[in-house]
């Protein structure tokens, strides 16, 4: 992809355009968050983000979509006496209403904005991503500010990716590829659906695991 801003800001309008098309063809929660597969299956794919949050604080979801994941995110952590708050983003109007919606108490901490050049006014215990979120080109720079600006001391970034059994697509190694980009990798952790196709990739980063390239300024 070329770099001009024109680019950049038609590569996000075709995203998003794509993405309202298939999340928004109904009710249906999961469609609503990208899932076109059963709630038991869900549950086997995203449980596993919550391997990257060993204790209660703040969540942020980027790409939070219909709030789903953080709704599950916020219960299946409780279970296990772990306490989160839920926050988030999408730079879907219409996902973002649905988000408010599914999760009124916390309607103020979901707000519409584009990853990419999200500025947040406070950091948080947990930040959740997917790289898909930013052009490739763009993803060093975006999980290296996102470090600096989003992540508390004794934080961590979680990035994920997840696979598509209907397209075939699978999901990205992670780990390794935030280790070629330059980041240390703090851990990560994998769910395989009974015949060990990998359903999902969590990998998490914490403060120290900033590149050394130093791009976009002072940490908070
Ligand atoms: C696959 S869903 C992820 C839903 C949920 N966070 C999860 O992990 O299951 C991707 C969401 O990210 C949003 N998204 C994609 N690119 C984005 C960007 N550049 N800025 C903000 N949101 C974005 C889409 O609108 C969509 O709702």
């Amino acid at each position: 992809m070329q770099g001009s801003d024109e680019d950049l800001s038609s590569w996000f309008d075709r995203h998003k355009e794509a993405i309202e098309r298939s999340y928004l063809v109904g009710d249906d929660p999961y469609l609503q968050s990208g899932w076109a597969s059963t709630p038991e299956r869900w549950l086997w794919a995203r449980r596993v983000i919550l391997k990257a949050v060993p204790h209660s604080g703040s969540f942020f979801d980027i790409g939070c979509a219909n709030g789903l994941l953080l709704e599950c995110l916020v219960q299946w952590a409780n279970e296990q006496g772990v306490r989160l708050e839920p926050h988030g983003i999408d730079f879907s109007e219409a996902l973002v209403e649905l988000a408010r919606t599914r999760l009124p108490a916390f309607a103020d901490n979901l707000a519409v904005a584009n990853a990419h050049d999200w500025q947040p006014q406070r950091a948080f215990d947990y930040v959740h991503t997917l790289l898909e979120y930013v052009p490739e080109a763009l993803q060093q720079e975006y999980l290296d500010r996102l470090l600096r600006q989003a992540v508390l001391g004794g934080g961590r970034l979680i990035v994920s990716s997840y696979s598509s059994r209907r397209t075939g697509r699978a999901a990205l190694d992670v780990a390794s590829r935030l280790g070629s980009l330059g980041f240390r990798v703090e851990g990560d952790a994998l769910s395989h659906d009974e015949d060990g196709w990998v359903l999902t990739h969590t990998t998490w980063l914490g403060k120290s695991s900033v590149t050394p390239f130093g791009i976009t300024g002072p940490m908070l």
